[in-house]
């Protein structure tokens, strides 16, 4: 299939802005300032992911974010009757299905849509009623990807954190590799490619290469370089 020339579109995720903040239980730094900020110096879209455990972004932020926009917030959730509500009456123009453990870290892991099609599909049909798109946060599988259509998401986000942390060359070769073959697949069934999860500065370059991807959101590297230069000059860089 051929793919029209287009470049690729870059979503900055703000939840590590709102984690310092969470750290003091101060009102600064705002991430939504800074993610204004992003948008200025370039960013394409916002990202925050409201966790039930709100140990970053709170509901009020998500609600900030919609209303300042200049480009589209895009909300990461888990698939729970709760954040279901928030998203129906946020309405953000963008929603990614994220799995959410409490313990974790960060998102470990892309979403099991095989192993729950009617729930999934009764939520994306919820949220794309209301004029949202909706993308599913998954592996880079065919399995998955086949269940994101089954279920009716118009896109998909593709887990990079296994070609992220690949600790050597070839490792690293491997899961490029599936990603760029899951990039095609689901390309090929007529769903938007989103990607993201740890990339960098350095690892982003091959993965930004892979034609059939539209957006890339990325996060902890871009506010983790705007300490040392700035949320305009992190953005650029990236970009
Ligand atoms: N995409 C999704 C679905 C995520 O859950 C995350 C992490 O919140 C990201 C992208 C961004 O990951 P990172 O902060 O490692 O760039």
């Amino acid at each position: 299939m051929s793919i029209p020339t287009r470049s690729i579109l870059l979503g900055v995720n703000v939840d590590h802005v709102a984690t310092i903040r969470q750290a003091r239980g101060t009102v600064y730094p705002d991430p939504v300032a800074i993610a204004l900020a992003a948008e200025r110096a370039g960013a394409d879209g916002i990202t925050m992911h409201l966790r039930e455990d709100r140990r970053h972004v709170v509901e009020s932020d998500i609600e900030r974010m919609a209303a300042a926009a200049t480009t589209k917030l895009n909300l990461e959730m888990a698939a729970t009757a709760e954040m279901r509500a928030i998203a129906l009456r946020v309405r953000p123009a963008d929603i990614c299905i994220v799995p959410e453990r409490r313990a974790e870290l960060t998102t470990e892991g892309g979403l099991n849509v095989a192993g729950q099609i009617d729930a999934l599909a009764d939520l994306t049909a919820a949220l794309g009623e209301s004029g949202a798109r909706v993308s599913m946060f998954i592996e880079p599988h065919t399995k998955q990807i086949d269940a994101c259509k089954t279920i009716g998401a118009p896109a998909v986000e593709l887990h990079t954190g296994q070609y992220a942390e690949a600790t050597t060359a070839a490792g690293a070769a491997r899961e490029l590799k599936k990603l760029r073959a899951a990039a095609e697949y689901a390309y090929g069934l007529g769903l938007i490619v989103n990607a993201g999860h740890g990339l960098h500065y350095e690892n982003v370059t091959a993965v930004a290469a892979i034609p059939e991807i539209n957006e890339l959101n990325i996060g902890h590297a871009v506010i983790a370089r705007a300490l040392a230069v700035g949320i305009g000059p992190a953005v650029r860089e990236m970009r």
